[in-house]
């Protein structure tokens, strides 16, 4: 039994990011029994009536829900940061040529752990990541995964047109390939007590797609109760205009997935920068999540997102970080980056406070992974993830936050100037996460 001693910051309500509402809890305690939070409330009622407790002190900084990133790459770790392309051309140019590095199980590895540790150090305890083209290399993953205690739902990525040739399959060969993976790894307890892992039926995109292939996509899906799916929408225009001209007969590019019955309440499609509100309506109509990614969407030029469509229409909306066409694995950088973007787009944008940035970043991917009954807030039944942020006494944000006057100006302050560089420990189910 463990009494975390903080105070903590979090939105436990609404289904929706827009109109969040702030939950600060000043020199608060939170009571965490086999990792899962039992009891909430003021320290000095806690700390008075559970003195044999182990006491975890992080007073000096502020504790928020592990942080939750809908849309993320693994094979693009170490080629994150290259600028100055659109889409296609980075991917040609950059991305591709290094996911087929991946290939080598060694490369894989040392590729799994650098990723994962990003993640962890920047806070982020639960992911829907983007896999390999390798199954090998998803091994690699969900092993590194287990090992340090993150929650990973991925899978293997496939594409059988339009890619490098080292990177295609057929839909036969990723049909048996993504079944052998689901069963080694969805909803796999391993070191733990609960399921941390979960598979993610992944086609990379359309453009990379037949119909045959995206057919054995919807064939896994059925046939792994319990599997999510992700793939790319709408990212860039040139993008979108090659997607029309190989599926002549699709309606628009959400169509070319929802022909095969790919989009649901357990789908999410990275980016959809560039929607029609037919698509908009359907997305909303089945539940779906879009992952908003804007480092990525600034980086590569994609486009400004329209988050105030979306919320009009009712389609739910997540943050990912797109590692590596995004530039890091801070949500804190997103949240921001989200902000600035619907700042720019002027009477078109959504302004968005503080507590909207944070619910975007936890309990919006939450919402979006079926993972809001364990995480994505601090409260009692949920599994205690989180995040300590204790910024160096001397950097800006400490400054800041010492200066702050209310607990939403310390929010604000916080996704304007953190990194994981200030973040001091990560718990996933109240086991710290392993390095
Ligand atoms: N579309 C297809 N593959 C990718 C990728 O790796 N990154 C991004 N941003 N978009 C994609
Ligand atoms: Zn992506």
């Amino acid at each position: 039994m463990t009494i975390v001693r903080a105070t903590f910051l979090d939105t436990p309500t609404g289904e929706t990011a827009m109109g969040a509402e702030l939950r600060a809890a000043t020199d608060a305690a939170l009571r965490v029994v086999d990792g899962t939070i039992v009891e909430r409330g003021a320290w000095a009622d806690l700390g008075g009536r559970h003195t044999d407790d182990d006491v975890l002190d992080l007073r000096d900084g502020l504790v928020l829900p592990g942080l939750v990133d809908t849309h993320v790459h693994y094979p693009q770790v170490r080629v994150t940061g290259a600028l100055g392309m659109p889409l296609l051309e980075w991917l040609d140019a950059v991305a591709l040529p290094e996911e087929a590095r991946l290939a080598s199980p060694d490369y894989a590895r040392a590729v799994a752990r650098e990723f994962i540790g990003g993640l962890a150090g920047a806070g982020t305890t639960t992911a829907l990541v983007f896999g390999s083209h390798f199954a090998t290399a998803v091994d690699a993953l969900f092993d590194e995964a287990q090992r340090v205690g993150l929650r990973v739902t991925a899978g293997l990525v496939v594409g059988d047109r339009g890619l490098p040739e080292a990177l295609l399959t057929t839909p036969e060969r990723a049909y048996a390939e993504s079944i052998a993976l689901a069963r080694r790894w969805h909803q796999s307890a391993g070191a733990g007590s609960s399921p941390r892992t979960r598979y993610a039926v992944t086609p990379r995109f359309s453009y990379g797609a037949t119909d045959a292939l995206l057919e054995s996509c919807q064939a896994v899906l059925k046939d792994v109760p319990g599997s999510w799916f992700t793939s790319h929408v709408n990212e860039s225009q040139a993008e979108i205009a090659a997607v029309a001209r190989l599926f002549p007969d699709a309606t628009d590019y959400v169509d070319t997935y929802d022909r095969h019955g790919l989009v649901g309440a357990s789908s999410v499609l990275a980016h959809n920068v560039h929607p029609t509100d037919r698509e908009l309506r359907l997305l909303a109509g089945q539940g779906a999540t879009v992952a908003h990614c804007p480092t990525s969407n600034a980086a590569l030029g994609s486009g400004l997102f329209p988050l105030r469509a979306h919320v009009d229409h009712g389609v739910h909306v997540a943050l990912g970080s797109d590692v590596g066409a995004g530039t890091g694995f801070s949500l804190f950088k997103e949240g921001l980056q989200a902000y600035f973007v619907q700042q720019l787009l002027g009477e078109a944008g959504l302004p968005l406070g503080p507590a909207d940035l944070l619910h975007l970043a936890t309990r919006s991917g939450a919402l979006a992974l079926g993972l809001d009954d364990e995480v994505g807030d601090l409260s009692v039944g949920k599994a205690f993830d989180a995040l300590w942020l204790r910024p160096a006494e001397t950097s800006p944000l400490a400054l800041a936050l010492r200066h702050a006057d209310s607990a939403s100006e310390a929010l604000a302050r916080t996704f304007a100037l953190a990194g994981p560089a200030d973040v001091a420990g990560v718990w996933v189910a109240g086991e710290p996460v392993k390095s």
